[in-house]
């Protein structure tokens, strides 16, 4: 595995793997911000087994962070990062500076209408701006033929698979499975920061989409408002939560469903989704399920 800071070395890298494999071997590719875990882990093992050719990017990118959110303190552990990359098979880290990824004030931004207003981009105006400029850079840099992304962050897979669609991108958006905890917490590189109580009472979050998701499967008539009520009353149980929003809409149109609307009988995708802020911890999780 090598590690790469600048994109000339990151191409040139690509370039010769390419040359030693063949033109058979696909580029795939992990966008991530670091301090990985094992849901990081999880998306370097599946694009390892899809390609020939596996580049991860570690970039903590400064335009998808709000003023007052954690930009300064996000975790970072680069040697561990490498470490794990390199043990999951990764051919390629690519770790780029603020000042490589953004060299000059920039007058361009990738920007995805509507379904960016909703959910997370509700409380987070910008973000997933950020979030489409940044992962449009890393596609024109690394020319992956597909790009691995986490349904932890839900909305944003649904945002890119728009973004690439609209801009007629040639990667395909591989959307992977939510790791969790073996009590059900998903793994996020944001868990550092919460307390020990905080951590024991963020179990709300998939306990409620567990039960709401049982509540539906159950056979009975239910409405997106019974789903609403039940999510914010199992997760009120914990007086330290705070919900940000408890939401039932489509997928992956993001369109909410209104309160009397039948979700049992639905033969579309409906998405739970939840963000809660613990303290100064914003956790969010999701849960994706065909109701027929
Ligand atoms: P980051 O939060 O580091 O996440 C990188 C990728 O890992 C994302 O696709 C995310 O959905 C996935 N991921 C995180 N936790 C996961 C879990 N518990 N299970 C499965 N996948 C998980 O998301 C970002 O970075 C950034 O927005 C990025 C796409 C890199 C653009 O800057």
């Amino acid at each position: 595995m090598k590690a790469v800071r600048t994109i000339e070395e990151l191409r040139s890298g690509i370039r010769a793997l390419q040359i030693n494999l063949g033109p058979e071997a696909t580029v795939g590719l992990v966008p991530t911000m670091g301090y990985l875990h094992e849901g990081h882990a999880s998306l370097i093992r599946r694009a390892r087994k899809d390609n020939g050719i596996v580049v991860v990017s570690i970039f903590v990118n400064p335009i998808q962070f709000g003023p007052g959110e954690d930009y300064e303190t996000y975790p970072r552990d680069e040697a561990r990062d490498l470490a794990l990359a390199e043990a999951e098979g990764a051919d390629l880290v690519f770790l780029p500076s603020v000042e490589t990824m953004y060299p000059q004030p920039t007058k361009t931004k990738i920007m995805v209408s509507d379904i960016t207003t909703r959910l997370c981009g509700a409380s987070r105006p910008g973000h997933f701006d950020g979030v489409t400029t940044v992962v449009s850079k890393l596609f024109n840099i690394v020319q992956p033929d597909k790009g691995y992304f986490g349904m932890k962050d839900v909305q944003q897979v649904a945002v890119l698979q728009q973004m690439v669609q609209d801009l007629n991108m040639n990667v395909e958006i591989v959307p992977c499975p939510i790791v969790r905890e073996e009590d059900g917490l998903a793994l996020s590189s944001r868990n550092v920061y919460l307390s020990e109580e905080e951590r024991r009472q963020a179990l709300v979050l998939s306990r409620s989409l567990r039960e709401a998701a049982a509540a539906v499967s159950e056979g009975t008539a239910i409405t997106a408002g019974d789903i609403r009520n039940l999510l914010q009353r199992v997760i009120s149980q914990s007086p330290l939560a705070d919900i940000e929003y408890a939401e039932v809409v489509s997928f992956p149109g993001l369109q909410p469903y209104p309160d009397d609307e039948e979700i049992s009988r639905k033969d579309e995708a409906v998405l739970m989704a939840l963000a809660v802020r613990f303290g100064r911890t914003r956790l969010i999780d999701n849960r994706l399920f065909n109701p027929k």
